[in-house]
């Protein structure tokens, strides 16, 4: 890859830096699209791309864990920055504009990285995107981010050209990457006219030398914990989500500042009340949103699982996060085989079974003989600070039509737990940075 300083050479030596502005107070809502919403796939290939997809993005991430464990037994916060980028391929869509006047595109939204980058132009090398790329050059309020902002310091690699000009470096698990300028430009958020925001000098990543594939949109928006982040980059540094069903094309609902609340949304006909945990920092892994988790219930039966299996490692390996970015969730070993041996204790007399065709390993025959009646229990999480996540079986369990399989839609980890986006379906869920806290409740996501 050519050195982003001589990229600099080529497009960046004549404009000037400017100096960056916080923003402040701002909310917007907007819609967010499955990245498969639009690929006219089956259930039985949305599933098993989810998957695959997920399997990808945690590959990344014990790669890059695996390195930082190998080069010292503390772990090297540049080399875990690398983890982030490593695993930032995106589940869902946005729409915003750069620039002024303003550029429309797609970004693929992330709340495991932070930086939000596209690609620019003049590209020394791009990648394909739906549309055209951003042209500095013909935007009125496109600055250059100084070294000596906050913000460049905040990059995993941060590097100065002419003692003035930020530049960045993202490299991901697969080779692909994106280097370039940190600038500042004022993007516009909100598809709807009446909740239309824009908002000036927020710092992104102008992506000149990039590589890899971006899935149908035009860069990035991370919505991690650090600096850079979006959420971060506006305030109040809070946003809320709330993911349609799986398998519906029905667009989610992404808040954020002002707009970020639970309050008024329209609770489940259980009237079930919002729960909150704290958010837990692990310095391996700055920008994810890590919680406590104490236990697992199925039913009324509280699991014998011990609560150390979920506990953050000394080297920042294991522990419990929430993530938007991966499918579905990846539970450590010694609790997901709790879970399978209560499933098939409770859905007996139905024999358990490797469903080989989407790769999942605790299956059972669907639907059951008319003689067998079995019900399938509700899965309860239960957090730190007393908060319950109740989990219905449509997000933890999956129907396999094809082969006619009901299967847990969990994944056997080595040591983390994931909380993955398909079970975070129909519930409206609040990051709350500034208090650090995680709320949630649930919801039907069409209509809140
Ligand atoms: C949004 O604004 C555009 C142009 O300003 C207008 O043509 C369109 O009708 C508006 N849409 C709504 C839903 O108000
Ligand atoms: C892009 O979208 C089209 C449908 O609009 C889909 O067929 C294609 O697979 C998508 N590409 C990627 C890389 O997701
Ligand atoms: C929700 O409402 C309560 C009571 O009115 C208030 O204290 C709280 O700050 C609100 N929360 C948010 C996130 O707006
Ligand atoms: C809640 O949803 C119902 C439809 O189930 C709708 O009639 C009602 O207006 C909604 N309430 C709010 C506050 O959005
Ligand atoms: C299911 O697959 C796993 C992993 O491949 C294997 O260890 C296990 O023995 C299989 N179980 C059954 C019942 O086939
Ligand atoms: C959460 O579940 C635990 C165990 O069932 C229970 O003791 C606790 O009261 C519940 N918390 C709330 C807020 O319902």
């Amino acid at each position: 890859m050519a050195s982003p300083v001589l990229v600099l050479a080529l497009v960046a030596a004549t404009l000037l830096p400017a100096s960056h502005c916080s923003v402040s107070g701002v909310g917007f809502q907007l819609k967010l699209r499955h990245v498969d919403a639009h690929g006219s796939y089956t259930k039985l290939e949305l599933v098993t791309r989810a998957i695959r997809r997920s399997r990808a993005r945690v590959a990344a991430l014990q790669a890059v864990a695996a390195a930082a464990a190998t080069v010292a037994p503390v772990v090297d916060p540049i080399i875990a920055a690398r983890i982030l980028v490593a695993a930032s391929q995106g589940e869902y869509l946005m729409d915003l504009a750069i620039g002024t006047p303003p550029l429309r595109y797609t970004a693929m939204v992330d709340t495991g990285s932070d930086l939000i980058w596209t690609q620019c132009a003049p590209c020394v090398l791009c990648a394909d995107q739906p549309t055209p790329y951003f042209r500095p050059a013909r935007s009125a309020t496109y600055r250059l981010v100084p070294c000596r902002s906050p913000l460049c310091a905040a990059l995993p690699y941060p590097a100065c050209f002419q003692r003035s000009v930020c530049v960045y470096q993202y490299y991901y698990g697969d080779e692909a990457s994106t280097a370039g300028v940190l600038a500042s430009e004022t993007f516009t958020f909100g598809a709807a006219n009446s909740s239309k925001v824009m908002v000036s000098d927020v710092a992104f990543g102008c992506g000149n030398i990039n590589s890899g594939q971006l899935a149908n949109s035009s860069g990035m928006v991370g919505l991690g914990r650090g600096p850079l982040s979006l959420v971060s980059q506006l305030g109040p540094s809070r946003f809320s989500y709330c993911l349609t069903s799986f398998l519906s094309p029905e667009p989610s609902r992404l808040n954020f500042g002002v707009f970020a609340t639970l309050n008024g949304t329209n609770a489940s006909s259980s009237g079930s009340p919002v729960q909150s945990t704290p958010l837990v920092v692990n310095a391996a892994l700055p920008s994810l949103y890590f919680m406590s988790l104490k236990g697992i219930s199925l039913g009324q039966k509280r699991l014998p699982i011990d609560p150390l299996v979920f506990a953050i490692n000394d080297d920042g390996t294991g522990g419990v996060f929430i993530d938007s970015g991966t499918s579905l969730t990846w539970l450590q070993q010694d609790a997901y085989d709790a879970v399978r041996r209560e499933l098939v204790s409770v859905l007996r007399p139905l024999p358990p079974t490797n469903d080989t065709e989407i790769g999942l390993e605790t299956c059972f025959p669907w639907p059951p003989p008319p003689s067998v009646a079995v019900t399938v229990p509700d899965m309860e999480l239960h957090f730190d600070g007393g908060a319950n996540m109740t989990v219905p079986p449509e997000n933890y369990m999956l129907i396999d039509g094809a082969t006619g399989f009901l299967c847990l839609a969990m994944i056997r980890s080595g040591d983390a737990t994931i909380i993955g986006n398909y079970q975070q379906q129909n519930m409206h869920i609040l990051y709350d940075i500034a208090n650090s806290l995680l709320s949630f409740v649930p919801a039907p996501c069409n209509i809140v």
